[in-house]
C-alpha cells in the first residue's frame, strides 16, 4: 500500500479545527484514523475504526446484522479478498465504493462475505421430531383430502434445513409430491441459495440423514464420487427464493409452520421483536414457529404465541 493512501484524508468535512479542538474531533474521526492506525495492525490494508463503523452501519442497514468491534478481524479477513479483487488500496476506498452509485452490487458481496451460513441436516433434531409427531400428521390428513400445506424455511442457507423438513415429510408421506404441499426456502444470500437449488451434497454433509432416507431420496452424481443429488420427488417440494427478512415480503401466507433458526441472533433486540411480530399474521392459528437454540420470542408476538416445547411456539387460537 502506498504511503499516500495510508495518510490520505478520509471521507468527511475538512473544516479547520477551532482553538482547543483536534482535527480528529472536527471530522468526527478517531485519533487512530488520523494517525492512520489500522484496527487490524498487521493487515495488508488499512482499516480504520471509522471504516469499520461504516461497514457495520451498511451491514445492519441492509441486512439487520450487527457487527460489533470484536468482529473487526473476522470482517477484515473476509473482505480483504474483495479489496484485492477490486484492486483497492485501503478500506476507505472500499467504503467509498459501497456508498457510490455503483455500490449496490458490492453491498450484496459484502453481505455474502459477512453472513454466517453454518447449517447441517437435521440440526436441532427435536424440531424435526416435533414436526413429525405433532404437526405433520394433521397437515398430511388435510393434503390427502385436497387441502394445501405451506411451510417456510426463512433463513435456509445452503438448503439443509428445507431438505430436512421435506425428508421428514417424505418419511410419513412418500407420495407427498402428488399433493399440494410446498416448502418455501428463502435467504438473503443468493449464492448460498444456489447450493440448495442444485441439491447436491457430499456424503460427509449427508451423514446426519438416516440411511434409508438417503438411499431413497438422493442418487449418486455421475462422475462425482461421494456426491449425491436430491431426486425430483424431494427437490420438487422446495422452492428457493432470495428474500431479506428485514425487507418487504411478497408472500401472504398462511403458513402451517415457519422455521426461522439461527439468524435473529445476529440482529438487534428491536429488529428481533419486529421480525417475530411480522411472522404472526402469516401463521395459521395453531401453526408452529421453530427458532434457534439460543433464540426466544420477544416483543408484541409474545402474547400471540404459546410455547410448545424447547424453542417451539404455536400461534394461539387453534390447531391448523
Ligand atoms: C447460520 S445460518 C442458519 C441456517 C439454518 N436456518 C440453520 O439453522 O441451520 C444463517 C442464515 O441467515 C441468512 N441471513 C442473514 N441475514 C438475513 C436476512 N436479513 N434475511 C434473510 N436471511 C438472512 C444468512 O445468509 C445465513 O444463510
Amino acid at each position: 500500500m502506498s504511503a499516500a493512501s495510508r495518510t490520505a484524508p478520509a471521507r468527511g468535512q475538512s473544516t479547520a479545527p477551532a482553538r482547543g479542538q483536534s482535527t480528529a474531533q472536527v471530522r468526527g474521526q478517531s485519533t487512530a484514523q488520523v494517525r492512520g492506525q489500522s484496527m487490524v495492525p498487521d493487515g495488508e490494508f488499512l482499516m480504520t475504526d471509522r471504516d469499520f463503523a461504516q461497514i457495520a452501519g451498511i451491514l445492519e442497514g441492509e441486512a439487520g446484522i450487527m457487527l460489533p468491534p470484536a468482529k473487526a478481524t473476522m470482517a477484515y479477513s473476509r473482505l480483504a479478498k474483495r479489496l484485492r479483487t477490486l484492486r483497492l488500496a485501503n478500506f476507505s476506498e472500499y467504503c467509498a465504493l459501497l456508498e457510490s452509485g455503483d455500490g449496490k452490487a458490492e453491498k450484496q458481496k459484502l453481505i455474502q462475505a459477512l453472513t454466517t451460513n453454518v447449517t447441517h441436516f437435521f440440526r436441532e433434531p427435536h424440531h424435526f421430531e416435533h414436526l413429525k409427531r405433532a404437526v405433520l400428521p394433521g397437515l398430511i390428513a388435510r393434503a390427502r383430502t385436497g387441502g394445501k400445506v405451506r411451510i417456510w424455511s426463512a433463513a435456509s442457507s445452503s438448503g439443509q434445513e428445507p431438505y430436512s423438513i421435506a425428508l421428514t415429510l417424505l418419511s410419513l408421506m412418500p407420495e407427498a409430491a402428488q399433493h399440494d404441499i410446498k416448502i418455501l426456502a428463502t435467504d438473503i444470500d443468493s449464492s448460498i441459495l444456489g447450493v440448495g437449488a442444485a441439491g447436491v451434497y457430499d456424503s460427509e454433509v449427508l451423514a446426519p440423514v438416516p440411511a434409508e432416507l438417503r438411499t431413497r431420496w438422493f442418487k449418486p452424481v455421475e462422475d462425482e464420487p461421494g456426491s449425491f443429488r436430491a431426486n425430483a420427488a424431494l427437490s420438487g417440494l422446495i422452492t428457493f427464493r432470495e428474500l431479506n427478512l428485514i425487507g418487504q415480503w411478497p408472500m401472504r401466507g398462511p403458513f402451517d409452520a415457519i422455521f426461522c433458526r439461527n439468524v435473529v441472533i445476529y440482529f438487534s433486540a428491536e429488529t428481533q421483536a419486529q421480525l417475530w411480530a411480522r411472522f404472526v399474521p402469516l401463521l395459521q392459528p395453531g401453526a408452529a414457529l421453530y427458532v434457534g437454540h439460543s433464540e426466544r420470542i420477544t416483543g408484541p408476538a409474545e402474547t400471540l404465541l404459546g410455547g410448545d416445547g424447547v424453542t417451539i411456539y404455536r400461534k394461539l387460537g387453534g390447531k391448523p
